[in-house]
């Protein structure tokens, strides 16, 4: 049943087209839109095509090249795939399908704490996958020390607390629609099912018949909110009082990079810096969070001058083509995370899917670059990976 893959280079706009009509409306407004009055989302997209990039004639004979290093994990080009939680309810499998497409293309993935299949699964499936671990604390931090050794066990390279999220945020048509962990069970979310029915057999059916229903695979046994029950268990709740003691203890207790996602305010990566994390990802959590938050691209160059060479820089939201990759690098980011896109592909197309949108952002970049005459040298973020050893 898996979908047939679509052309191997589609526009953000095409695939989330056909994403839409393969998704129940419900999931599909889950992932497409943003918080309150959207103006965040709205936003993030209006500076990224305001900002232009004055492009350099005559480059010669200096290569295109896009691989790089980030917090020392080497790929095929400065983009990793978001951490986006109930990944797996987009399709069966959707993690595991992401963190495929993702090796395939030589990008690191980053899970979601919230995803539906858990660390170890994705890693049994996808051995030479680059996993980045997306920790959301819980309230009982001794449950969030054992997630996190969970995921250093699986081989997580890189631990990506997010720190945009104390609280989550309302949505209001989520509501609407019912959708969420637990899913509100009422005629307009049984009709949306129903008129999905080959999204239903693939994703929910399954689950069904091994007497199941899809989960947070990540949170404890008992605790685990499920499309039919939700988190009732105090203690895996976000953490509401969320500070800068509690990364301090995560610091402590991670031996590996450090990356805060979510920090928009230069003093706040000042003192990530301090505290030890190796980097940050300027982000509105792709106007999904705070409604009033900036642009990143917005506030990329300030948080830049902060950081220094202290911290890796990494930017988020409203990456929809390779220029726009190209605008947040030339800002000074060392790379970009992408959240909707991989997800359209998926729905669109399963693993293949996500696989060809990502190609076909990374071609639209080394086009970007081409043509702005911009090369890796010349943005200052970018660091070459290191060379290959010699045998
Ligand atoms: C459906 C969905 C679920 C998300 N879940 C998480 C999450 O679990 N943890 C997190 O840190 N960010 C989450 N995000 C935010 C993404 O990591 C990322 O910041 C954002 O999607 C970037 O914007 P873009 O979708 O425009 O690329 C989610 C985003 C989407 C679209």
């Amino acid at each position: 049943m898996t979908p047939a893959p679509g052309p191997a280079l589609r526009s953000f706009e095409a695939w989330r087209r056909q994403a839409r009509r393969r998704l129940p409306r419900g999931l599909f407004d889950y992932i497409d839109r943003g918080v309150g009055a959207e103006i965040a989302l709205a936003r993030d997209r209006a500076r990224l095509d305001a900002a232009t990039i004055t492009p350099r004639m005559l480059q010669g004979d200096r290569p295109v090249e896009t691989g790089c290093e980030i917090l020392g994990t080497p790929m095929a080009a400065p983009v990793v795939i978001a951490p986006t939680a109930m990944a797996g309810l987009v399709a069966r499998d959707g993690e595991i399908a992401l963190a495929r497409a993702a090796a395939g293309a030589g990008l690191p993935f980053c899970l979601s704490t919230q995803s539906i299949t858990p660390i170890g699964a994705i890693r049994a499936a996808v051995p030479e996958a680059r996993i980045w671990f997306q920790l959301y604390c819980w309230a009982e931090m001794d449950l969030t020390y054992a997630l996190m050794r969970q995921a250093a066990d699986h081989g997580a390279e890189v631990l990506v607390p997010t720190v945009d999220t104390p609280v989550a945020s309302r949505k209001d048509w989520n509501i609407r629609r019912g959708f969420g962990m637990p899913f509100r069970w009422r005629a307009p979310t049984v009709i949306d099912i129903a008129l999905h029915l080959p999204w239903a057999c693939r994703v929910i059916l399954p689950e069904l018949l091994r007497g199941g229903m899809p989960a947070y695979g990540h949170y404890p046994e008992g605790s685990r909110p499920t499309l039919t029950r939700s988190a009732a268990d105090p203690r895996v709740a976000l953490r509401p009082a969320l500070s800068w003691e509690d990364i301090a203890r995560i610091r402590e207790r991670w031996p590996g990079r450090l990356l805060l996602k979510g920090i928009c305010h230069p003093e706040d990566a000042e003192r990530a810096a301090a505290l030890g994390a190796d980097g940050i990802v300027v982000s509105s959590h792709g106007g999904r969070n705070f409604d009033p938050c900036p642009a990143p691209i917005d506030l990329l160059p300030e948080i830049r001058a902060a950081a220094g060479s202290r911290l890796e820089v990494m930017a988020d939201s409203g990456v929809r083509r390779g220029s726009d990759v190209l605008k947040y690098l030339h800002a000074g980011a060392a790379g970009v995370m992408t959240g909707r896109l991989p997800l359209w592909g998926l729905a669109a197309a399963g693993a293949p899917g996500a696989a060809a949108a990502l190609a076909g952002l990374l071609q639209e970049l080394e086009e970007a670059m081409a043509l702005s005459g911009l090369r890796r040298e010349d943005l200052p973020g970018l660091v070459p990976s290191a060379p290959e050893p010699a045998a």
